[in-house]
């Protein structure tokens, strides 16, 4: 009898619609939140397009720049790239959990970039070149484990490549160029990832020599890393397991030792623009 009193039920039930009601209000609230920290982290605006758009008089999925997924209203794209903001990239935005695009590229960002930003599990595409930041690469990055796409060039970035991006499975883009700063070697652990496409790391500070197992990876089309300090030798069997490579630029290196006798195995080579100080 009494489970079945009505009065009860309804409560039940009334109790139930709040929960749920909490847990999806409380997510967009966390999106909201995460957003207009990041807006408060951007000291310089100067189209104005956040002071007059980002405001909640609409749904933060109205905002320019922002895309939500249509069934559960979360953020899956941030992409302000050009706009000149100035600031700081705030830690909070690592609270968008639906995060698969994040594009702030040709803006005047500076300050580091915070290690939570490993919590955005979903995140594929990471575009934050030609800005000011500085610090070094979050090796939190590889808990971001779908990541297929790393631009961080043309930034301040300090340290070196963190030996960790090895362990993303999905990587195909690696982008590190131009951070004048970016010391050591090129992790051995990048000859790990198999997908990997591209991998620009140009005007750096580059040391030591290219792990041969680079040149193992077959996805491998681009390899581009001129103005470094690299040194020791390339394999005699270079294309043998990296036959899609189409471009090879190591000029401006202290890279020594016989040309490898197997580049005609590289097919789709279209020219190659090495000039060593020391073998020329
Ligand atoms: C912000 O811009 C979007 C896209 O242009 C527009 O749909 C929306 O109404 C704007 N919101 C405000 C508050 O101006
Ligand atoms: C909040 O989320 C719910 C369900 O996911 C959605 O229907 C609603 O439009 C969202 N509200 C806002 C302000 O985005
Ligand atoms: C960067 O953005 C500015 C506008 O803020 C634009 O004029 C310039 O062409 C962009 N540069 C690059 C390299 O995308
Ligand atoms: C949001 O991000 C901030 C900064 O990283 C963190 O302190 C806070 O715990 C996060 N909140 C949630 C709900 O994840
Ligand atoms: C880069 O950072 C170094 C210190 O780490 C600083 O001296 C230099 O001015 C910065 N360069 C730019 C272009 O921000
Ligand atoms: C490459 O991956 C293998 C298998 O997961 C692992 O044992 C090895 O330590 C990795 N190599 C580097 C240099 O990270
Ligand atoms: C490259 O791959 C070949 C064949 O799989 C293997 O025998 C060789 O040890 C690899 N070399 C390096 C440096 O990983």
């Amino acid at each position: 009898m009494e489970g079945h009193n009505p009065v009860s039920l309804f409560r039940l039930l009334l109790i139930q619609s709040f929960m749920v009601w909490l847990a999806m209000s409380s997510s967009n609230i966390t999106d909201q939140s995460a957003l207009l920290a990041f807006k408060f982290g951007i000291k310089f605006d100067p189209t104005n397009v956040l002071a007059h758009n980002w405001t909640t008089s609409t749904s933060f999925c109205n905002w320019i720049g922002v895309t939500c997924s249509t069934r559960r209203q979360r953020v899956t794209v941030l992409d302000l790239g050009h706009m000149g903001l100035q600031g700081t990239i705030s830690p909070y935005l690592s609270n968008l959990s639906f995060l698969v695009v994040l594009d702030l590229q040709n803006n005047s960002f500076h300050g580091s970039l915070a290690h939570e930003f490993g919590h955005l599990h979903r995140l594929k595409g990471l575009w934050l070149q030609y800005n000011y930041l500085e610090g070094t690469i979050p090796t939190s990055l590889h808990q971001c484990r779908r990541l297929q796409v790393i631009y961080l060039a043309d930034n301040n970035f300090t340290g070196g490549i963190p030996t960790e991006l090895g362990m993303l499975p999905e990587l195909r883009y690696l982008s590190l160029g131009e951070n004048y700063n970016l010391l050591g070697t090129i992790p051995l652990s990048l000859g790990n990832i198999t997908k990997l496409e591209y991998l620009a790391v140009e005007r750096s500070g580059l040391t030591g020599s290219i792990p041969f197992a680079i040149f193992n990876l077959s996805s491998l089309w681009y390899i581009f890393l001129p103005q470094n300090t690299i040194s020791g030798t390339l394999p005699d069997d270079l294309c043998l397991n990296c036959p899609n490579l189409e471009e090879l630029v190591l000029a401006y290196n202290l890279i020594s030792g016989p040309l490898p006798s197997m580049l005609h195995l590289c097919q789709e080579l279209t020219w190659n623009r090495r000039r060593n100080r020391e073998s020329s």
